[in-house]
């Protein structure tokens, strides 16, 4: 990453730290007031994430945050520019959007910090702004070249017809999905995701990101969808109304939370209800391509009526033959018997893992509700594992890890 900031600007930016620390979500909050009142920039987000808790808001605020307080050495917030860089490709973010939201961020810091507000204080702001804008920029222009010059490659949306939809459980759905050009896919890496721009039967237009279920390959993706009941409905749609033959939009698959393209240690995937999505394409992979992996499937669900895929996953792992599975069910029902249709009751814990799987030698992929993997990743931080040992997904922005 460039170090050409001028020094002034530097001290400026270091010195607004604890402004903005105080007044970090007020900013952005007004920040995307103002970047709404113009409808086309509001029709690139997606505005569940928006709402109460104001999550985009906060994720934004603890990057700029984080951004301030390593103004010196920027190089520390590489992953996160790149999960930055990941999720705006999935939204098909481009150059020229960015001066919107520099007019939205400078305006709101401008509001909210009234007279402290000096023209320095600007001027440093808009450098710094343009500054990290343009080291997303770059790697999103890099992101975007690597894609469309691959074999399936493309840019933007692409209509994708649904040629398969079935029912895995009580709640989730899955849906298979071609091009309607005929044209081949590119081959996603098993953890990512594709974002959907999805037209409701009132017209309104939402975006949503599916990670895809299926193992990669040249024709066509899975992903699985849980009906949520509350929120705008994108999941409601998808499974009442969308069905085989129907045209869907997205864009390729973009995130950073990835199995290794070559895994040399045991993997542990840990998930929790719908959160299996990643794990499930990450275990056709390995069916496929890792035959010598040792791999430790551990899925916690609430019972039998909301567990999805488990015939799959355990015909995988039969096939694969260093699979184990380990099912958790925390809230059974009575027709749930223990060691028939699930292995263990409650919920996963560190202390489980460290007992069952190969604790301090694995690689750990996570993703589930956002309790569950504050929870694990807390705690398999606190046993030890090196963070770098520990990826996961969050079906939402990344706001208090983010922070942290
Ligand atoms: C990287 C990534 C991957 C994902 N992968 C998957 C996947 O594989 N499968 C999957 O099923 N989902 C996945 N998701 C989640 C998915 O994108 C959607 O968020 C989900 O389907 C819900 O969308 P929705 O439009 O149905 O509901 P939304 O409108 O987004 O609402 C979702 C929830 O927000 C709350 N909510 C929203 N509005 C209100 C309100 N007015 N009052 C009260 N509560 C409210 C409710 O709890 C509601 O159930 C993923 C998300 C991300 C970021
Ligand atoms: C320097 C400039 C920018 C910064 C620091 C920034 C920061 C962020 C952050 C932190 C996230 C959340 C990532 C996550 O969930 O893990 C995000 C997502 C997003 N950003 Fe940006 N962003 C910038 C510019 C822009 C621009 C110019 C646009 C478009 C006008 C944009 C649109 C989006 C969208 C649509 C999302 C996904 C929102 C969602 O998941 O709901 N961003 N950005």
């Amino acid at each position: 990453m460039p170090t050409s900031l001028s020094p002034s600007t530097i001290e400026i930016v270091k010195a607004s730290v604890p402004a903005l620390a105080q007044h970090g979500t007020a900013i952005t909050k007004g920040m995307y007031a103002r970047l709404f009142r113009d409808e086309h920039i509001k029709a690139l987000f997606n505005h569940s994430n928006q709402g109460k808790g104001g999550s985009q808001a906060n994720a934004l605020a603890a990057a700029i945050l984080a951004y301030a307080q390593n103004i010196e050495n920027p190089s520390v917030l590489m992953p996160v520019l790149e999960r930055i860089a990941q999720k705006h490709i999935g939204y098909h973010i481009l150059p020229e959007h960015y001066p919107f939201v520099a007019t939205a961020l400078l305006g709101a810091i401008a509001d909210v910090l009234g007279e402290a507000a000096t023209p320095e204080l600007m001027t440093a702001w808009g450098e710094a702004y343009w500054f990290l804008a343009d080291v997303l920029k770059a790697r999103e222009a890099a992101i975007r070249v690597e894609i469309e010059n691959r074999q399936g490659g493309w840019s933007g949306w692409r209509p994708f017809k649904i040629v398969e939809k079935h029912r895995e459980s009580d709640v989730v759905t899955s849906f298979v999905l071609r091009p309607a050009d005929g044209g081949p896919v590119i081959p996603h890496r098993p953890g990512q995701y594709l974002t959907f721009s999805l037209r409701l039967p009132g017209g309104q237009e939402i975006k949503r990101n599916y990670s895809i279920s299926c193992g990669p390959n040249n024709i066509s993706y899975r992903i699985s969808v849980k009906r949520e009941a509350l929120g705008q409905g994108g999941s409601k749609f998808l499974h009442d109304s969308v069905v085989v033959g129907d045209i869907l939009e997205a864009t390729p698959p973009a995130g950073d939370f990835f199995l290794a393209d070559e895994p040399d240690r045991p993997v542990v995937l840990l998930s929790g209800g719908v959160g299996l999505t990643p794990m499930v394409s990450m275990m056709e992979k390995i069916e496929r391509m890792h035959p010598d992996l040792q791999v430790h499937y551990v899925h916690g669900a609430l019972n039998s009526a909301t567990h999805a895929m488990d015939c799959h996953v355990r015909t995988l792992a039969q096939r694969h033959g260093g699979i184990s599975v380990h099912t958790f069910y925390s809230d059974p029902l009575v027709a749930d018997t223990l060691g028939v249709n699930h292995d263990h009751q409650g919920f996963i814990t560190a202390a489980w893992l460290r007992n069952n799987v190969p604790f301090h030698d694995a690689d750990y992929y996570l993703c589930g509700p956002k309790p569950f993997l504050k929870i694990l990743v807390r705690d398999l931080a606190r046993s030890g594992i090196d963070a770098s040992r520990i990826h996961f997904e969050i079906f939402g922005p990344t706001d208090e890890q983010m922070a942290a």
